[in-house]
């Protein structure tokens, strides 16, 4: 990852309460023909959720994407479809749905579509 970030091909952001991780946010760029593609995922620990840290997390994962990845034009995310947290996020920050697989994972025994979203980035 390090090396990805030093070759503009990734960001990543890191929280930490005292000395504990409780939150990971990337964009990873893809390559080839999908290169002004990067891809975004998000993680806040159970325990910290719901308390306005992945909204500023995003925020800075954006802004750190702006500046860090000079091939990013497009930024995509997939979201399980029975994440309406993270959905109604995605939406705020100005992700699009672009393409739902029905019943595309299977989480805890159930299948749930996957939702595939994304968001141009002005240059
Ligand atoms: C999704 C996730 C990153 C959001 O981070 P968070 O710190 O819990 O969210 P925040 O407190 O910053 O809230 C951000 C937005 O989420 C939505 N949200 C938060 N709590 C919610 C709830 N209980 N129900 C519905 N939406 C909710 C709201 O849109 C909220 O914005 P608002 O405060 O302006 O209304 C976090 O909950 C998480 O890591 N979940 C598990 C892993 C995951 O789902 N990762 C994403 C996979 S695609």
């Amino acid at each position: 990852m390090l090396e990805k970030i030093k070759q503009r091909k990734a960001v990543q952001l890191l929280v930490f309460s005292k000395s504990q991780l409780i939150g990971i946010s990337d964009i990873n760029m893809m390559i080839e023909a999908t290169a002004h593609q990067g891809v975004f995922g998000i993680t806040i620990a159970k325990d910290y959720r719901g308390q306005g840290i992945g909204k500023k997390l995003m925020e800075w994962i954006l802004k750190e994407a702006q500046t860090k990845l000079p091939q990013l034009r497009i930024i995509t995310l997939g979201v399980f479809g029975n994440n309406p947290r993270a959905y109604q996020m995605y939406k705020k920050f100005g992700f699009q749905e672009f393409g739902r697989l029905p019943e595309g994972i299977l989480h805890k025994g159930n299948y749930i579509d996957h939702i595939y979203m994304y968001k141009k980035v002005n240059n």
